[in-house]
């Protein structure tokens, strides 16, 4: 006998859908039993992926956003609750990472990573907080995950408004407990380590080297790890709550 709820008959949400952690998130969470709605800028990804959902027989929406748009952001979330059902399961996960030195003074690169780490995820949790808190008072497992980084506590040169943002993803999750866990929405701050996902897409040759070199040295979390932990964490009862969750590749320091 083990602890733990179905999936089944929830309605998921999954940001960043597109590629690694929420691609794999979203897979996991429809071969659980939920209905998932899948979230990013890049159409043709997104419908990749709900073709596997869809092929093993699971049910996937997707929707084609960019998480900067608060008002198309607004407009996916009715898109959810017309085609899906009220979101009881938010995943919000999408986000870049960028890096340089703070004096090349890549304001360009700060801005994108605020708009998207910060005001895209709450423009995020501004479109979803009503379907979990009603999903929640009608007595029902309701589950926000932010995915955040132990960038947010780990410092690295180069990184400074990445882990600023990420550290500000950590303490918003933590500041929600104290407004949604009375009210029966569990929030979950999961701080992955190094994992091998598209993130490094955007760095400059010399960051995204530096990055495939730490891959080698340490052996990185694979996305289908994030897909597991999101997994376990909303298949708890309702009364149990993993706060927040920091995973590492075994080898990272
Ligand atoms: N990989 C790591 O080492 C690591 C470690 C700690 C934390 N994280 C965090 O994990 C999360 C997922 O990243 P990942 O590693 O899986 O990287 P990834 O493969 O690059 O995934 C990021 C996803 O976010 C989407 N996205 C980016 N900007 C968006 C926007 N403006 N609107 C909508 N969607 C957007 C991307 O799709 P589109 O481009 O199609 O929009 C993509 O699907 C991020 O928040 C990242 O900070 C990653």
């Amino acid at each position: 006998m083990t602890n733990e709820t179905s999936l089944t008959g929830r309605i998921a949400v999954v940001t960043g859908a597109a590629s690694g952690f929420g691609e794999a998130t979203a897979v996991r969470l429809a071969a659980d039993g939920a209905k998932v709605a899948l979230l990013a800028r890049r159409k043709a990804r997104l419908d990749a992926v709900v073709a596997t959902i869809t092929a093993a027989g699971g049910t996937a929406l997707p929707i084609a956003v960019d998480i900067r748009d608060a008002a198309a952001v607004t407009t996916a979330a009715s898109q959810v609750a017309n085609e899906l059902g009220a979101a009881d399961l938010v995943v919000n996960n999408a986000g870049v990472m960028l890096g340089h030195a703070v004096d090349d003074g890549r304001t360009d690169e700060w801005q994108q990573m605020i708009d998207t780490n910060i005001a895209g995820v709450l423009n995020v949790l501004h479109a979803f907080t009503r379907p979990l808190l009603d999903a929640a008072a009608g007595g029902h497992s309701a589950d926000l995950v932010n995915v955040s980084s132990v960038g947010a506590h780990t410092f690295f040169p180069d990184y400074a408004v990445y882990s600023a943002t990420k550290a500000f993803v950590t303490a918003l999750s933590g500041s929600l407990r104290t407004e949604f866990g009375p009210r029966g929405v569990r929030v979950t701050n999961i701080e992955p380590g190094l994992g091998e996902t598209e993130l490094g897409q955007g760095l400059d040759g010399t960051h995204g080297e530096q990055l495939t070199q730490m891959w080698d040295a340490i052996g990185p979390l694979q996305a289908r790890d994030i897909a597991d932990l999101v997994a376990y964490v909303a298949s708890r009862p309702r009364h149990v709550n993993l706060r927040q969750v920091i995973v590492l590749p075994t080898a990272q320091a």
